[in-house]
């Protein structure tokens, strides 16, 4: 069944973000990849041949020029998987929308069209935005705390989901010769009114073949994980070691039980990148060479994002991490908490970059060296899936070439699709309309009677 197998997602970054800066210089990553439709169309077509759950594009709203190079010139989520929505059939499709700058009624709006234009594919990644500078474009004259930002979320994620209750099954009844085009009793305006927004409802499309697309959540300071024990269907990490898996998982798993949800109802799947070759020594070679001095420049530029802004290029690497001031609200607040022990522990500049460099699941060897790993993660309970980085051409190649069949194989993952929608991919179930499970207490729109010829 859907829920014994392990779940596998490809992260598309184009040219290359923080997690491969200079992914843009391998001759077989077409320079404009992160603008370039085809590109994205032909990697989403390669996962669903190789029976991925879902594609899923990661996004932002700010840049500096020191960004990686996919953030500098990237297509919109919703708009780009819109396309690969037509040219596949049967891959998830999760999109990133930020609450702290979008409306729940266009959130709710675009993941509906979304999922009614891919048959049931859609997933949202809810992120509430890590770069301060972000309020800049959007009209704000601040960004907010983490407090306030998480709450805001979860309002926003009530919202967007009470819009996707607007609409009973078949409330569009399209009768010609009644003639009726809608069932005004099984249209509901949804009246929320809350700290944030002020909603009435109800939303303009019907309802979308999963009802409600699955929802992911992947900050994991202590808000994040409230908002995923709340929220999620699906929590994304960047976890360095199983046991730091487990614990997200664990704690996660509880404040669900604690608030009347079936923990066992939430997938964990952290974040992987892989360099595969036909032997370990191999491709620890490759892993070896692709670590240039280029990367120092890089990294110095993904440290500075996490402390909004600031200019590393002036201090001695080798010299014990500075101290500095910091902005609470930039950032990963793991990373912070990286850094903190770190410098009280005296590590250098150039000690915390190659640390952050290591701060997720990087496997590098043949394909039975990535697939035993693989197994061992899943296996201990440090992960129900993995949403993996697709970088150079020739890993992901060997990865659903060659690391696919011997998960097949053993029996950890689906050597067909079994169901149609994400959802179904996912294992999860299916939520009926609140309205109709509820017997319409809620009271239905008032419409005009239809005019009678
Ligand atoms: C796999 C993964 C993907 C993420 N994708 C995005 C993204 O696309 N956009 C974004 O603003 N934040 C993204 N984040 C960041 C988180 O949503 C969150 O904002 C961040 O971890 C800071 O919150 P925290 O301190 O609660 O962890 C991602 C995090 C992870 C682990």
């Amino acid at each position: 069944m859907a829920r014994d197998t392990l779940k596998l997602g490809a992260v598309l970054i184009g040219v290359g973000d923080a997690s491969g800066t200079e992914l843009w210089r391998d001759p077989q990553v077409p320079l404009d990849a992160s603008v370039n439709i085809d590109w994205y169309v032909k990697q989403a077509r390669e996962a669903e041949d190789a029976h991925f759950d879902f594609v899923f594009i990661v996004d932002s709203q700010y840049i500096t020029p020191d960004f990686p190079n996919h953030h500098l010139n990237r297509l919109e989520p919703l708009t780009l998987l819109s396309a690969v929505a037509y040219a596949t059939n049967r891959i998830g499709l999760v999109a990133t929308v930020s609450t702290t700058y979008s409306e729940p009624f266009d959130i709710a709006r675009r993941l509906a069209s979304l999922d009614l234009i891919s048959g049931g594919r859609a997933g949202w990644n809810i992120v509430t935005s890590q770069d301060p500078g972000t309020a800049g474009n959007f009209s704000r004259s601040g960004h907010g705390d983490y407090d306030t930002r998480y709450r805001r979320a979860d309002e926003a994620v009530e919202a967007v989901q009470g819009l996707w209750h607007s609409y009973e099954e078949g409330a569009f009844s399209r009768d010609r010769t009644a003639p009726r085009f809608l069932d005004p009793a099984r249209q509901h305006r949804l009246d929320h009114r809350g700290e944030f927004f002020s909603v009435t409802g109800p939303l303009n499309i019907q309802r979308s073949p999963q009802g409600q697309p699955p929802l992911v959540q992947a900050g994991t300071s202590d808000q994040g994980r409230d908002l995923s024990a709340r929220r999620a269907d699906i929590v994304f990490s960047f976890a360095r070691s199983t046991d730091e898996a487990i614990e997200l998982a664990q704690d996660i798993r509880a404040r669900a039980q604690a608030i009347g949800r079936d923990p066992d109802e939430l997938l964990f799947i952290p974040a992987l990148g892989v360099t595969i070759a036909d032997t370990d020594e191999e491709a620890l070679q490759i892993e070896r060479q692709r670590t240039t001095a280029g990367d120092i420049r890089r990294r110095l530029a993904a440290l500075s994002r996490q402390f909004d802004g600031h200019d590393f290029s002036g201090y001695d690497l080798d010299a014990p991490f500075p101290e500095l001031p910091r902005s609470e609200d930039a950032g990963i607040r793991r990373f912070h908490e990286d850094i903190e022990n770190a410098r009280r522990a005296g590590v250098t500049l150039r000690g915390v970059l190659e640390a952050q460099a290591l701060g997720w699941l990087r496997l590098v060897g043949s394909p039975e060296t990535i697939a035993d790993q693989l197994q061992h993660w899943y296996e201990s309970g440090a992960a129900d899936g993995f949403n993996l980085f697709v970088q150079h051409p020739a890993d992901w190649d060997r990865f659903r070439a060659k690391v696919v069949p011997i998960l097949v194989e053993r029996g950890l993952f689906r050597g067909q699709y079994e169901a149609e929608t994400l959802r179904g991919h996912l294992g999860l179930p299916f939520i009926d309309n609140r309205h109709a499970a509820a017997g319409q207490s809620n009271p239905p729109v008032r419409h005009l009677e239809p005019i009678q010829n």
